[in-house]
This record gives C-alpha cells, sequence and structure tokens, in this order.
C-alpha cells in the first residue's frame, strides 16, 4: 500500500500502489470538481515524495502549464502513485 499524507487535513490516508489520486475524492478536503484533469481544483504541492509519482500525462502538463504551477505541484485527480509516501498541501 503506498501512503498519502495530506497536510490541510492533517491525515495520512492509504491507498493501493498504482492508484490514480482521484480515489481520495471525499476522502479529504480537496475539492476535485471535474476529475478529468482540466479545472485544477484539485491542483497541490506535493512537499515530499515526488519521486514516488508517475510523470504527468500531456493532459495534466498542459493545465499545469495552464495555471502556471511549479515543479512540484501536480493535478490529484490525475496522478498516479507508484507506491511509497507522498505529502501534498493544498
Ligand atoms: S478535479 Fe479538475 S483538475 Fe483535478
Amino acid at each position: 500500500m503506498a501512503r498519502v499524507y495530506i497536510v490541510n487535513d492533517d491525515k495520512e490516508i492509504e491507498v493501493p500502489d498504482g492508484s490514480r489520486l482521484n480515489i481520495l475524492n471525499g476522502k479529504c478536503s480537496i475539492l476535485f470538481a471535474c476529475e478529468e484533469g482540466v479545472c485544477g481544483s484539485c491542483l497541490v504541492t506535493v512537499k515530499e515524495g515526488i519521486e514516488n509519482l508517475e510523470p504527468p500525462s500531456e493532459q495534466e502538463k498542459e493545465t499545469l502549464r495552464n495555471f502556471g504551477a511549479g515543479e512540484n505541484q501536480r493535478l490529484l485527480c490525475q496522478a498516479v502513485i507508484k507506491g511509497g509516501r507522498i505529502v501534498v498541501e493544498q
């Protein structure tokens, strides 16, 4: 199992390795509106463990560019966790 620590909620959630992190919808305070990598509502800063995420898809990259996101920012609805632990904050 992989683990996602959400700073805003002071909460750690276990998810199966290889999960797309839209699986966290409804389990944390982060709002998932479109779940298609378009609206940016789930944009987070990955404070630790970004190497534990698969690289962003073309769709995610385009939206990140549109929002002027930094290198350590990802869309939680699109990001896929390989395993291990990440720490995210919104
Ligand atoms: S929920 Fe819209 S981009 Fe993630």
